[in-house]
């Protein structure tokens, strides 16, 4: 075996390795998943501003980097050439010194200027939607509202909007990457942020601090909607939850009222009013079961009812002795609430 081969083929094998990971993780990045550099409101926008300042910055300074070190490598090893023994202390001064004062000062002062409008939230007068963070969902509260939902909330697109948030137990950070960077959840304590979508849509969010075995299935939706929409929202949170109106949904709020599901559960205006788990009231409206788990369908609903352990392990709901009789009224109920 030649030596040549033994050198060439590490090298060959890690390009082969190397390309296709890098273009599925870009890939990756580009499909489907939530980006801060695609900004839907003034909070992200702040922060993407800023990172193609820092990403064109890092361009020419790395541009500038590679041209000085080819002219080091071509030039200056040249047999002959003449040193000139004045000139490296300049150039290290003004290039070494001088410039990246300059740059860090520039950076410096536009995250100040960021920072500050950031800062810069809503007015007292403002809509304030209460977020508390559990292992492993989001409870939705809107202020001076009975009622609660669960890893959805919606806000009056081109409003700002206070978001007050709490945790129930561990650390979160509650983050929509198109609307706001991030904001932690810590015991014991109130924070503020705020959220403002300059069009109409449902933006994703993502818990971002790691909590536990389900850090992952802590997903959240924001949907921003024309300010009569938002009204019409806080007003269906405030109401009783929808009705029964087959036989089979009465049967399945029978069996979900007198059952094990009303210790942990609430749905309005029956008799359930559980705080531990997620209010219900309007379950069959979400876009998914378990905070981004699975869809929201009948057999999903079905599967995590019976015993949701498959569906997240480690969640605090344990599998449930529902009858096999009683379960599709039970889903037949819960899918009716919207
Ligand atoms: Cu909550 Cu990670």
């Amino acid at each position: 075996m030649n030596a040549r081969a033994g050198t060439t083929t590490p090298t060959r094998h890690l390009a082969r390795v190397a390309v296709p990971v890098a273009v599925l993780a870009l890939s990756g990045c580009a499909r489907g998943a939530p980006s801060a550099l695609d900004p839907a409101g003034s909070g992200a926008g702040r922060v993407a501003g800023l990172w193609w300042v820092l990403f064109w910055l890092s361009m020419a300074v790395f541009a500038e980097v590679m041209v000085v070190l080819a002219w080091a490598l071509v030039f200056r090893r040249r047999p002959g050439a003449k040193v000139r023994h004045g000139q490296p202390l300049r150039f290290v001064t003004v290039a070494g010194a001088g410039v990246p004062l300059v740059i860090l000062v520039t950076v410096y002062a536009l995250g100040l200027r960021d920072l500050a409008a950031l800062g810069d939230g809503p007015g007292p007068r403002a809509t304030t939607v209460e977020v508390t963070g559990h292992k492993w969902w989001w409870e939705v509260r809107v202020a001076g509202v009975a009622g609660a939902t669960a890893n959805e909330l919606h806000i009056p697109v081109g409003e700002k909007v206070r978001i007050r948030l709490r945790t129930a137990d561990v650390l979160h950070s509650f983050w929509v990457p198109q609307l706001m960077p991030k904001t932690d959840l810590i015991a014991g304590e109130v924070r503020e942020t705020w959220l403002h979508a300059e069009r109409a849509g449902s933006y994703r969010g993502q818990c971002a601090e790691y909590c536990g075995t389900q850090h992952a299935h802590m997903a959240f939706l924001v949907v921003a909607e024309p300010r009569r929409d938002f009204d019409a929202w806080v007003t269906r949170l405030g109401a009783p939850a929808a009705a029964p109106r087959t036989d089979a949904q009465r049967r399945g709020r029978e069996a979900f009222v007198q059952g094990t599901c009303a210790g942990c559960h609430a749905i309005r205006g029956t008799g359930a009013d559980g705080r531990v788990g997620p209010d219900l009231s309007d379950v069959g409206s979400r876009w998914s079961i378990g905070a981004g788990a699975v869809p929201n369908d009948g057999g999903h609903l079905g599967g995590w009812i019976a015993n949701s352990q498959t569906v997240k392990p480690g969640n605090y709901m344990p599998p449930q002795p529902v009858d096999a009789q009683r379960l599709p009224d039970l889903i037949a109920y819960l899918r009716s609430l919207s």
